[in-house]
């Protein structure tokens, strides 16, 4: 059986960057400087790690198994290098971790949860087998909801033991209407850009769900089940779920909200930080878009004046420089870049906004989203800064 690591030994890690940010070390949660981002597929290295119990390991590849069982007629045990022989896809997707920019949110009034700032996110090329041909090893037709056997949802169970779920696994599912959908591109991935996935991402095999929150898409799979019901585990019923923002920890209801999946537009600058001291002239101000559910993004705005006046920022997903328009929303899973080179004045706020391709738009205020997890921050992202100084200018 791999994954030998218990929910609290933390004696195995792998190794990581050292200029990831560390935002808790056991369990291992970290994230990139936010100029990282600014590259069109974010490095492995540098790609956000988010975690809840050790890093398992898989030492004897050839011996490892992914059973799939639950509401179907011929459950199996299917090995990696059969997924391997099964059409390989490659899907460039952004992961976004529903607690992105937490800390910002946390500033407003306090929230629960490991604080993060606007790098809990990333885009990479995944490249593995579709769930959908998957199934289909099972008996389980595509572009289904329901199973021959009544399932309804796909529940995935991990290697990984976590205190959450009292040492249990890690688990997540989706409804089987989306897994059977071969246009929802829901992978069993076994590359990341390329490479084997390595140990913090989920080797040997992981799910990617696009354009759903980051909790969904299981790391270190060990077993896919057909079920009726959605997953019953805790971070699927008992976190991940927006409240508003009268909601408290005295008077939460669980069951009255829905599991989160799609995300909401979101765009972060990650080409300034508050208070950077920029020179007089030209300031470039760039970062990522992204919305979930695949649709595109239409629009980022930009505002050099706290939100009076904007101007449209390009956009690219290629990483092409000078942007070009016409490779946009390629990459219907994947962020855009935005750019624009702005003057400023001497001391201000400036402001990144996007638009999604059903016309939803960032919220002006934290406030109104806030919620006592502290998920989902796609306020306006803000960031304040002044032009440099005479004396200081010799020092930037
Ligand atoms: N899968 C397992 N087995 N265990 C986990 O702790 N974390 C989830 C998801 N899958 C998690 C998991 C969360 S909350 C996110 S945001 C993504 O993995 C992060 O994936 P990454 O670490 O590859 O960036």
């Amino acid at each position: 059986m791999p994954g030998l690591t218990g929910p609290s030994d933390y004696s195995k890690e792998p190794p990581r960057h050292p200029s990831l940010k560390i935002n808790s070390k056991e369990p291992f949660n970290a994230e990139p400087h936010r100029t990282a981002l600014l590259s069109y597929i974010t490095p492995v290295d540098f790609f956000y790690k988010r975690n809840h119990g050790p890093i398992p390991i898989v030492d004897d590849i050839e011996s490892y198994r992914v059973s799939i069982g639950g509401l179907v007629k011929n459950p199996l045990e299917i090995s990696i290098s059969e997924i391997r022989k099964l059409p390989k896809y490659n899907v460039i997707a952004t992961l976004q971790c529903a607690g992105n920019r937490r800390t910002e949110m946390s500033k407003t009034r306090k929230v629960r949860g490991v604080g993060w700032d606007v790098a809990a996110v990333g885009n990479a090329k995944w490249g593995g087998a579709k769930l959908a041909d998957v199934l289909e090893l099972v008996g389980i037709s595509k572009n289904t909801s329901s199973s021959p056997l009544g399932g309804k949802h796909v529940e995935f169970i991990s290697i990984d033991k976590c205190k959450e779920e009292n040492g249990g696994p890690y688990k997540a599912s989706i409804p089987l209407r989306q897994a059977t959908n071969p246009e929802a591109d829901v992978l069993l991935a076994y590359e990341m850009n390329g490479e084997t996935l390595n140990r913090d991402h989920g080797y040997p095999l992981r799910v990617i769900v696009p354009g759903v929150i980051g909790a969904r898409s299981v790391k270190w799979l060990d077993r896919i089940s057909i079920i009726e019901e959605e997953c019953q585990g805790f971070f699927m019923q008992k976190d991940y779920k927006m409240f508003p923002p009268s909601v408290n920890w005295d008077n939460i209801d669980w069951s009255s909200r829905k599991a989160q999946m799609d995300f909401p537009v979101q765009s972060a600058i990650c080409s300034l930080e508050d208070v950077d001291f920029v020179k007089p002239g030209k300031v470039t101000v760039a970062g990522y878009a992204v919305a979930g559910g695949g649709r595109g993004i239409e629009r980022v705005d930009i505002s050099v004046d706290g939100g009076k006046t904007w101007i449209e920022a390009q956009r690219c997903q290629t990483g092409n420089i000078p942007y070009q328009s016409d490779d946009l929303n390629n990459d219907k899973w994947a962020w855009v870049l935005f750019k624009a080179v702005v003057d400023v004045p001497e001391r201000t706020v400036i402001i990144a906004k996007a638009v999604d391709t059903a016309s939803n738009v960032q919220p002006e205020n934290v406030e109104v989203v806030w919620n006592l997890r502290g998920i989902l921050n796609t306020s306006w992202h803000k960031v304040q800064v002044r032009r440099a100084s005479q004396v200081a200018i010799s020092n930037l």
